[in-house]
């Protein structure tokens, strides 16, 4: 009757779930090698394994039997066969959370007496439960046998995702992964009625974990996300812990971040290696403080197929092109699209000293073997990277490291990890990032230079080339682009070269961003190296869509994409262009799902590479592999106001800002600067184009008026000047313009062809502002003394919040020994500093741009330096900014009205000379209370002084 039940019930099930193709098959059992987690049910009961099946013997009540916990999810229909010899019927005794135990029949089957026949039957359950699978007999003391048993599903466990909301008011499978308390309760609820509180915790890593073993196949992606919620503040961060024979590992999917109130913790995992374990849990950055969760979400994320129908990118490129990758990016459509792209692939951690060797002597080359073997297999170049570098390596090398020793270590070290892959990885990054420009010797001021010197890298490229003599070693380093960091690297290399150091090639990083720094930084370095006759290699590229390191896109804008589609092309034509002093050029990572900057320097979205999250190509693709296929884009460029004599002098006006230049094409080159007038607008174009042909001409498209100025002969109807330079020639019109818009300016060189073009929108701005300070050294210590009256001031006038309050005379002075003075006199009664942000504290921020390269965000000379009524002192710059670490000396003093600030500010990138122009600001923070309620400055209107440079004023160095 029963079975009837159960029987018609199967049916209406199997009627009910639509056909599906996929069967997946979800655990099997052939007792080939023992019971294989079967276990004895009953006492007495004894399981027998000899014979390669599953017997049955000593039962005394008919539900004894053999059990296992079965691998069962609620919700999931599963079909059960096995192949059984004697009367026996297979049983789930279900306990419900908080209910009472039922028992539920799954299949039943008689054989004839020594044959075997096939028990068959399905299985499902709605509701949060214990489950015990068994096999049972209604003959009491029969012995009976199984084999066989296959468990299959037509839902994919490792698809169909996974989510507990604690709605039943249990933990729904969370453990504490050490011994803290986990309670399911109304008071932790993030959605409903339930969530889970964490409390009791013994360490940072203890917490709630959940048991994803089974729901994520090797090579797929997944979404995981969480809730989590703390009372006192705290970082917490979801992690992978995955094991293979007992050998743990840990993944962050989403790194540690400041958590009170509820905040989603999300992040992507692909699960890239064999694994017997797998949970997922929530941790702190540290502390052992409670904390809560509700509302855990896995999703399996489909794969979309790569495209097939588009050039393959290595195949558009005269040098191996080649892309940083991980373990994860072995598999399924990464992997495909490795293949089809690629030439030469390198690990993105893998292969640096953490990851080869962890303890002294201890080498572990886990992933470096799988991503060579897949190299190898796929006829792959391979880039080893890195030997020696002073990021990502253990503590323990340098602990009681005498010179002589820690040459010891990177000996060992380089024979060991070089040695292993010895004719299979060709090229090496030996050293990486040693160099530090604002150094005197230009070398960055590791423990490994701490301790040895210039040895080290001599030693680090001496071994090298003794391990295996055929690869290529390279001196790789990053912001190599940059003149002041180009020559101090080339300095370096080619001392050590002179002195026979084997460098075969430097590496460029080159991780740029969408703006900074102009491709021609490239071109010259390129063309600067090649004179060193060494070889080189891009070895890192990416492109920010970010110009600072502050700004998130919830999602990057595709006008953002489409710029930086036209930024990759001028990247490729330089490197194109060089192609026979570059090797090869590798980009740092596969797709865009995979950066770094994803967490660098702050965690934010990110997209800096030539295929999208979904492997998909993006204009950048286009930018490298067909230009022409590049949604059309115009720059943005800002026009101040201003007037200029044309005399055929370069009028002083041009020195405010720095000129915008044009992409070169062949040997052509430009840059330019437009100034708007009632009269109309004055350009000036400096032109870098050897060869004086009869018929090079400028011109520029303002709106539908062409206006065309001739090299060597009189512009027509407009007034015009040009000469002659070292590299070119340069012109100063005025152009008898109205409010156009649209800009398309064309170096147009007679004798090569294709024309060096730049297409943009303008935007009309008030006119840069200058002011001069005197040459003249005062003593900083709050006292506005005599000398100060050379200095004329200038005020504060530009609101960037509220539209009075505490205003400032601010003068300026300069030293040949290289600094600025800067005195503020400030007009503000009632002074706080009671809020713990510095920027809403009364305070004076003085901006200073050594270089006037007014970019969008930073660059590393950049800074910000406030000064707080009170005397403490702030600095704002570029993340890493190195050039402006303890460049500023203040003192402060209190008048009747307000507060003098007196600033010495060291600018060690320039040499200081009269008629430089600097870039510079100063603004006036008013707070009332804790509240900031007013700030003002000189010249930027814009309020992201802090942010970039480009809207500053400048400040000219007099006599
Ligand atoms: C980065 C990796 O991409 C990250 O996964 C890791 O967390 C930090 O290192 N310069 C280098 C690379 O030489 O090794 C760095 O790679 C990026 C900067």
């Amino acid at each position: 009757m029963f079975r009837a039940v159960t029987a018609s019930l199967l049916v209406l099930l199997c009627l009910a779930v639509p056909a599906r193709a996929d069967v997946t098959t979800i655990a099997s059992y052939d007792f080939s090698s023992g019971a294989q987690g079967w276990g004895p049910r009953g006492d007495g009961v004894a399981l027998d394994t000899s014979a390669g099946n599953l017997r049955v013997s000593g039962r005394t009540q008919n539900w004894m039997g053999a059990q296992i916990t079965p691998p069962f999810e609620k919700g999931v229909t599963y079909n059960v066969t096995a192949k059984v010899s004697g009367s026996v019927a297979l049983t789930v005794e279900r306990t419900p959370s908080g209910g009472s135990t039922t028992w539920e029949r799954v299949g039943a089957a008689t054989s004839a007496p020594g044959e075997f026949t096939e028990l068959s039957g399905s299985y499902s359950y709605a509701a949060d439960s214990a489950l015990n699978l068994y096999f049972e007999s209604s003959d009491a003391t029969a012995e009976f046998t199984v084999d066989d048993i296959v468990i299959t599903s037509d839902s994919d466990p490792t698809q169909s995702g996974l989510s507990t909301d604690f709605e039943t008011g249990t933990a729904q499978g969370w453990n504490p992964r050490a011994s803290a308390t986990l309670t399911a309760t109304g008071a932790a609820a993030h959605a409903g009625a339930y969530g889970l509180s964490v409390t009791n915790r013994q360490a940072s890593w203890d917490g709630p974990s959940l048991n994803v073993l089974g729901k994520l196949a090797k090579g797929s992606k997944y979404t995981l996300s969480v809730w989590v919620r703390s009372a006192e503040a705290q970082s917490l961060g979801l992690s992978i812990e995955r094991r293979q024979n007992g050998t743990p590992s840990y993944e962050r999917v989403a790194a540690p971040v400041s958590v009170t109130g509820w905040t989603r913790l999300t992040g992507t995992y692909t699960l890239a290696h064999d694994v017997d374990f797998l949970s997922v849990y929530v941790e702190s950055g540290e502390g052992t403080l409670p904390f809560e969760i509700d509302d855990f979400t896995l999703e399996y994320i489909e794969p979309k197929p790569i495209q097939t129908d588009i050039p393959s990118l290595k195949d558009t490129v005269p040098f191996t092109l080649g892309a940083a990758f991980h373990r994860g990016a072995t598999l399924g459509e990464h992997a495909k699209l490795i293949d089809k792209h690629y030439g030469s692939v390198t690990p993105g951690n893998s292969l640096k000293w953490d990851a080869t060797e962890p303890e002294e002597g201890r080498f572990t080359f886990d992933d470096g073997d799988a991503l060579v073997d897949f190299a190898t297999g796929n006829g792959l170049e391979f880039r080893g990277h890195t030997l020696v570098w002073h990021s990502q390596t253990p503590a323990w090398v340098f602990e009681g490291a005498t010179k002589e020793v820690l040459l010891q270590r990177i000996e060992n070290h380089i024979r060991a990890v070089m040695g292993r892959y010895k004719g299979r990885i060709g090229t090496w990054d030996v050293v990486n990032e040693v160099i530090d420009e604002n150094q005197p010797d230009g070398l960055r001021r590791s423990p490994w230079f701490e301790i040895t010197g210039l040895d080290y890298i001599r030693t680090a490229f001496r071994v090298a080339r003794e391990v295996d003599p055929a690869a290529t070693l390279v001196f790789n380093d990053y912001n190599t682009e940059f003149p002041r960091k180009r020559e101090a690297m080339y300095k370096v290399v080619k001392q050590l070269r002179d002195e026979g150091v084997p460098i075969d090639a430097v590496g460029h990083q080159l991780h740029v961003n969408i703006e900074q720094p102009p491709t021609y930084y490239i071109e010259d370095t390129i063309e600067r190296f090649a004179s060193l006759g060494v070889d080189q290699q891009v070895t890192e590229l990416d492109v920010s869509v970010y110009t600072d390191f502050v700004s998130t896109y919830p999602t990057v804008p595709a006008d953002v994409l489409a710029r930086q589609g036209q930024r990759y092309k001028e990247i490729f034509d330089v490197f194109r262009r060089q192609a026979a002093k570059l090797s090869s050029v590798t980009i740092w990572g596969v797709a865009d799902d995979e950066t770094w900057l994803s967490t660098f320097p702050i965690a934010r979205v990110n997209a800096p590479l030539p295929f999208d999250d979904e492997l998909q190509a993006k204009p950048a693709f286009w930018g490298v592999a067909d230009p022409s296929k590049l949604p059309a884009a115009r720059l943005a460029l800002t026009v101040p106001a201003g007037t200029v004599t044309v005399d055929g002098k370069r009028d002083a006006q041009w020195d405010r800002q720095p000129g915008q230049p044009v992409a070169r094409v062949g040997s052509v080159s430009a840059s330019f600067q437009l100034r708007k007038a009632p009269s109309g607008v004055y350009v000036f174009a400096d032109v870098t184009d050897a060869t004086d042909d009869r018929t090079d001409s400028l011109s520029l498209k303002l709106g539908t008026a062409t206006y065309t100025i001739p090299r060597g002969a009189p512009a027509q109807g407009f007034k015009a000047h040009t000469r002659k330079t070292s590299t070119g020639w340069q012109a100063e019109a005025l152009l008898p313009s109205g409010a156009a818009t649209t800009l398309d300016l064309t170096v147009d060189d007679a004798r090569t062809g294709p024309d060096a073009v730049f297409s943009g929108t303008l935007t009309f701005v008030p006119e840069v502002k200058e002011f001069t300070a005197p040459k003249e050294t005062p003593v900083v210590d709050g006292v506005a003394e005599a000398a100060w009256n050379k200095a004329t001031p200038v005020g504060t006038g530009t609101w960037i919040e509220g539209t009075s309050g505490a205003t400032a005379k601010v003068r300026a002075m300069w030293s040949p020994s290289g600094v600025l003075y800067v005195l503020a006199k400030v007009t503000d009664p009632v002074l706080s500093d009671e809020s713990p942000n510095a920027w809403e504290e009364d305070s004076v921020e003085i901006f200073v741009d050594p270089e006037n390269n007014k970019t969008k965000g930073y660059d590393d000379d950049d800074g910000q330096y406030r000064i707080s009524f009170a005397g403490a002192e702030s600095i704002g710059g570029t993340f890493d900014a190195f050039a402006i670490r303890g460049n500023l000396t203040s003192a402060v003093s209190r008048t009747s009205t307000g507060y003098i600030v007196e600033a010495a500010i060291k600018l060690p990138t320039v040499t200081l000379s009269r008629d430089r122009v600097v870039g510079f600001d100063v603004q006036v923070n008013d707070a009332t209370g804790t509240a900031r309620t007013a700030a003002v400055t000189w010249h930027d209107p814009t309020g992201q002084s802090y942010l970039s440079t480009a809207r500053w004023g400048v400040l000219r160095l007099g006599k």
